[in-house]
């Protein structure tokens, strides 16, 4: 079996975006409006008072400034605090599916690529907007892709074991060219109403070719010198939206059905975790820390990237080194370690080794590391 090549990487960005001030100000005027209307039970000790949000504490403390959305309707309306996102009937393209099909597009441009060249298609990202047919399977169809499409959940790292799998199958034999894809769609499950979450997550979509050395024909390979995974049970990150809702008679949408999360554990829980995964990938390999030419991490928080490469390279990372997005895209679950890379890898040169890597809910880490061809 040869070489298996990332040929191309495809970025869709919404088009609307939502500053800091915009979604602080939403928030303050919702929380204050929320203090009067309950003054008495907030007084009384019922209920407690809503905190006031901070743009300023929101970049200090994640490298946060902006973030995307699908649909910004509803967001600031201190009336509704989620999107409003017009209903898709069965036989029209669905929201999710049509992220996806912007981001594939542009994937098979950079990887010189047709819908007839694909024979594997996998959506992988936080959350999928139905649970079947899969939304692989839609796209697989908007494409006009022959072969087969799947679906696959991994929160944050999504994305990085999507591309194993897809690394994997090509190896194997079960399929000689894949599309990756990750729409995440995320804004629907934020709580607006949090002050310690509304912050944290865009919309946005990504997508990567991989295929057969033998079919490379696109400017920009890179060689997937390993992939690895590794997973390890946490409730610190949660979102308890679910079907059986329905049958334990809860609120579908009670504030722990929304993403929620222990912000100071995770931070301190999943930096080690990642940088001793990308240390163990990477020795595994005979490669060192110091040789790597870029990092493209997943997008939490700035902090944490630069912790982690800290951690392993014994000073700070340089933004060339390990280029940081989160300022205007936010974090995007899955995607942002993919963004990363479809903004900075066309500079590298030949036989430069770069690792993607992305970690978070499950817990999971994932990675995989790359050589420029
Ligand atoms: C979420 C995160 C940015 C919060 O930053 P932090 O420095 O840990 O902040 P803390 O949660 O400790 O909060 C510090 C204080 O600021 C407050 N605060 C939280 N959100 C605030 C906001 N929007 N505005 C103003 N103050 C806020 C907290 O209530 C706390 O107040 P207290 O000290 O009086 O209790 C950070 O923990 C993080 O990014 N963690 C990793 C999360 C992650 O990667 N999750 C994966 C998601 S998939």
């Amino acid at each position: 079996m040869g070489n298996v090549i990332i040929s191309g990487v495809g970025l869709w960005v919404p088009p609307n975006s939502i500053s800091n001030e915009e979604l602080v100000n939403s928030y303050n005027a919702w929380a204050q409006r929320y203090n009067q209307d309950n003054a008495e039970q907030i007084a009384a000790g019922a209920l407690e008072e809503k905190p006031y949000s901070s743009a300023e504490f929101i970049e200090k403390a994640s490298g946060i400034k902006s973030r995307h959305a699908y649909v910004k309707d509803g967001i600031l309306d201190i009336d509704r605090m989620r999107p409003k996102l017009a209903p898709r009937a069965d036989d029209e393209l669905s929201h999710q599916a049509q992220m996806a099909v912007a981001a594939a597009k542009k994937a098979l441009i950079a990887a010189n690529k047709t819908a007839a060249d694909i024979d594997m298609v996998i959506v992988s990202c936080a959350y999928t907007e139905r649970s079947y047919p899969a939304i692989a399977i839609e796209v697989q169809a908007e494409l006009g892709i022959q072969g087969f499409g799947f679906d696959m959940l991994v929160a944050c790292s999504a994305a990085t074991f999507g591309l194993q799998r897809a690394h994997d199958s090509i190896k194997a034999g079960s399929a000689r060219c894949a599309l990756v894809i990750n729409p995440e769609l995320i804004s629907p499950q934020i709580n607006y109403m949090d002050r310690d979450s509304h912050f944290i997550f865009g919309d946005v979509a990504t997508a990567i070719v991989m295929e057969q050395e033998s079919t490379w024909n696109s400017a920009h390979g890179f060689e997937v010198l390993s992939s690895r995974c590794v997973t390890s049970y946490s409730n610190n990150i949660r979102s308890n939206f679910s079907y059986v809702s329905r049958v334990t008679d809860e609120d579908p949408f009670a504030n722990d059905k929304l993403f929620h999360q222990n912000g100071r554990k995770v931070f301190k829980e999943v930096c080690p975790m990642a940088a001793q995964h990308i240390e163990d990938h990477l020795a595994a390999l005979d490669i060192s820390v110091s040789s790597l030419r870029r990092w493209w991490l997943h997008q939490a928080n700035i902090n944490m990237n630069l912790l982690i490469s800290k951690r392993l390279l014994g000073r700070d990372a340089t933004a060339d080194e390990a280029p940081i997005v989160l300022d205007t895209f936010a974090n995007t679950a899955s995607a942002g370690s993919i963004i990363a890379f479809a903004q900075h890898h066309e500079d590298l040169e030949r036989d430069d080794i770069g690792v993607i890597c992305s970690f978070g809910a499950g817990y999971s880490i994932g990675s995989l590391v790359l050589r420029k061809r």
